[in-house]
């Protein structure tokens, strides 16, 4: 298993540019499924996870090619209705299979997806959509299946809570089905934008994309697709962070400045100075004491969960008392003991985790348990002083693309020892 060393080489200085969003890749490939044909998906980063969700469609009789950030998938010869337990367990967003097999054959056979590092992640909004666009839903042995006679048919669907894998999960089955959905209270997460412009490019008929409210047109078929991967938001955000926590200037290129939502007020108010053109933003915190600030995490626009982590690390460097609340998951705070090790000062209480910053950060090993928790070691790192051991640092793998590369051409001592 793979660590990290990291040691503090002053303020990160010059521009990153930005992959491919994993959370918009992978709903993608499961789209794909929902034709018969070659898909293509361009701007693909190179992820762990990635890998994994081409080996879940491989399973089901998908052929895939990869070449450089291009995946073509074909769909033409499903023949395995069934999404297995040794994969789903690495990675819950294999579970995106569920939508488009039971709506383009039936029938299908999906594992749960168990918890993840900070707690349990229930599916029951994906298995009550599904069933109310007719689904039977049978829970068997660890295993969904999901069976229809004929297609599914259309129907209006309130989501008890806003969720992206569910709103993406129903999304693509509703293509399907037979009549019109309405999906009321889904997210406007970009990633399901991304995803609803593709299935259109399909030819799938979908009304108030980028709204709280998804109407959907069934149709029989759908053509293969092709579009590029939307830029990674959360990596983007990640650096501006690495910036900050560093007192550096970053410009992070290749992205969309307005998928930052409320990250990019949250960086200003904290004092951080932030430029932006159509494609690229800047933080600039060279030489700023910087302020404590309040952070409470919302559906977008408001300020993502994914970046949580990776701001109490910032915060933890910023003398006086700050806050983060998590409301969509009010347990993803592992990394709050790991961040102590390297002397932050953090007491949780219930959904929220009270940061009382200033005192230095010193280096010490670590451990990472889930992707952005990682991350935000990483950062503490890059501003603690000695060096950091950071192990397990397969988390990063899974929803970072050559990060340890990408931090040294900021200036970083990151080296990855096996
Ligand atoms: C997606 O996970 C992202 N993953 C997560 O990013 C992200 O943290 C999360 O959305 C929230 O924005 C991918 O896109 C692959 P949810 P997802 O369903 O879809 C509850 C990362 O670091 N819920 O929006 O699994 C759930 O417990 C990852 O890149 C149910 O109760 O999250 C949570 O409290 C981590 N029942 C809330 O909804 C369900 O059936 C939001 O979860 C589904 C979810």
């Amino acid at each position: 298993m793979d660590s990290f060393l990291v040691s503090s080489n002053g303020p990160l200085k010059g521009s990153v540019k930005i992959s491919g969003a994993k959370n918009a890749v992978l709903p993608v490939m499961a789209a794909a499924m929902l034709t018969d044909g070659v898909s293509r998906i361009g701007n693909v980063p190179h992820l762990k996870d990635m890998r994994t969700m081409a080996d879940v469609l491989r399973v089901t009789g998908c052929r895939i090619k990869e070449s450089e950030n291009e995946l073509s998938i074909d769909s033409s010869d499903i023949n395995h209705l069934e999404a297995p337990y040794e994969l789903v367990k690495t990675m819950r967003a294999s579970f995106y299979v569920l939508g488009p097999l039971v709506a383009k054959f039936g029938r299908c056979r999906v594992s749960l997806p168990g918890g993840c590092a900070w707690g349990p992640r229930p599916v029951d909004l994906h298995l009550k959509g599904l069933e109310a666009l007719g689904a039977k839903i049978n829970i068997t042995h660890g295993y969904v299946e999901a069976i229809c006679d004929g297609r599914l048919k259309g129907n209006t669907f309130s989501f008890p809570i806003s969720s992206v894998g569910a709103t993406a999960n129903i999304l693509m089955a509703a293509t399907l089905a037979e009549g019109s959905t309405v999906l009321q209270n889904s997210l406007i997460e970009p990633e399901i934008t991304a995803l609803a412009e593709y299935l259109t490019d399909m030819g799938a008929k979908i009304d108030g994309i980028g709204t709280r409210t998804l109407i959907v047109h069934g149709v029989e078929k759908l053509n293969p697709g092709n579009g590029d991967t939307i830029a990674d938001r959360i990596e983007a955000g990640t650096f501006l962070a690495a910036a900050a926590i560093t007192r550096g200037k970053v410009k992070v290129t290749n992205m969309v400045p307005a998928h930052q939502g409320a990250l990019l007020e949250c960086f200003k108010n904290i004092g951080c100075k932030i430029s932006q053109g159509d494609d690229w933003v800047e933080l600039d915190a060279e030489g700023m004491s910087l302020s404590p600030a309040h952070i409470t995490t919302l559906p977008y626009p408001g300020f993502p969960t994914d970046m949580q982590a990776q701001l109490m690390a910032v915060l933890a460097s910023i003398k006086g008392t700050s806050s983060v609340r998590d409301t969509i998951y009010s347990d993803r705070f592992k990394h709050v003991s790991e961040l102590e090790r390297l002397g932050a000062d953090i007491s949780l209480k219930e959904d929220t985790a009270i940061i009382t910053g200033g005192s230095p950060l010193s280096g010490a090993p670590v451990m990472a348990s889930d992707l952005r928790a990682s991350a935000a070691l990483v950062l503490a790192g890059l501003a603690a002083s000695g060096q950091t051991k950071i192990s397990r640092i397969y988390h990063l793998d899974r929803g970072y693309e050559n990060f340890e590369g990408k931090l040294a051409l900021l200036g970083a001592n990151v080296e990855r020892v096996s």
